[in-house]
């Protein structure tokens, strides 16, 4: 299984290094073939010692320049970063990050060779329109994305049950990654919106389902670690 938490714009630098400690003393008792990534802010990327990887969240796709607000792949490699999260909801939504600049990000760090958790999901209104339209959206943010990349992994991710503390239900998870297995060519499929330690078992044990990325039952490295360990 795979356990990627997203801290999103929570934890400074000081308070990501107390949970890496955290976490590491208690990922000596995980599964050996789980893996684990933590997204921490960028102003807390570091080489961190430890049973997981780091990535970032977002990153523009450039070595360096003038683009103000945002780090490259020279401050990635600073710390031997190799690990992005694209396509993130958050960023679809609220930054208004284009299908189209959403793959131009995608199409330089897949050149860069870099691992990508690339991230799918639909409106509460599409879900309510049926399955078929769901399914619909769903594909259209494969838009300019090769699937066949080997370091690939995806997530899907219903809006609606991101922090939200409703998680989809079972049926909704289970019907959703079969069809979306069927167009992924047997990329690993993580699913995310509210998993946490009290529905993880449920979740992790649905057919089609290789992982979990986690938002706000991440942040606190006790939560986190229960869910890796259960
Ligand atoms: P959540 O966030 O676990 O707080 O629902 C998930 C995500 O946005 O990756």
């Amino acid at each position: 299984m795979i356990f990627a938490a997203n801290f999103k714009t929570n934890h400074t630098r000081q308070s990501t290094q107390l949970y890496m400690k955290a976490l590491n003393e208690k990922l000596g008792a995980k599964k050996p073939d789980d893996k684990v990534y933590i997204f921490p802010p960028s102003t807390a990327l570091d080489t961190y010692e430890g049973e997981f990887t780091v990535g970032t969240q977002n990153a523009y796709p450039a070595h360096n320049g003038a683009y103000t607000g945002e780090i490259g792949l020279e401050q990635l490699d600073e710390f031997g970063i190799q690990t992005i999260l694209i396509g993130h909801s958050e960023r679809r939504e609220l930054l208004e990050e284009s299908q189209a600049k959403v793959a131009d990000k995608f199409s330089f760090f897949k050149e860069q060779g870099f691992e990508i958790i690339y991230c799918i999901g639909e409106p509460l209104h599409i879900r309510e329109q049926g399955f078929d339209s769901v399914l619909k959206y769903l594909l259209a943010q494969f838009e300019g994305i090769d699937v066949d990349y080997e370091k690939l992994i995806i997530a899907y991710e219903p809006i609606w049950a991101i922090g939200t503390g409703r998680s989809a239900t079972v049926e909704e998870i289970s019907t959703t990654h079969k069809a979306l297995k069927k167009v992924i060519n047997g990329k690993p499929l993580l699913y995310g919106g509210s998993a946490k330690p009290t529905n993880i078992q449920e979740i992790t044990s649905i057919v089609g389902v290789d992982g979990v990325l986690v938002g706000s039952a991440s942040l606190n490295a006790d939560s986190f670690s229960k869910m890796i360990l259960s």
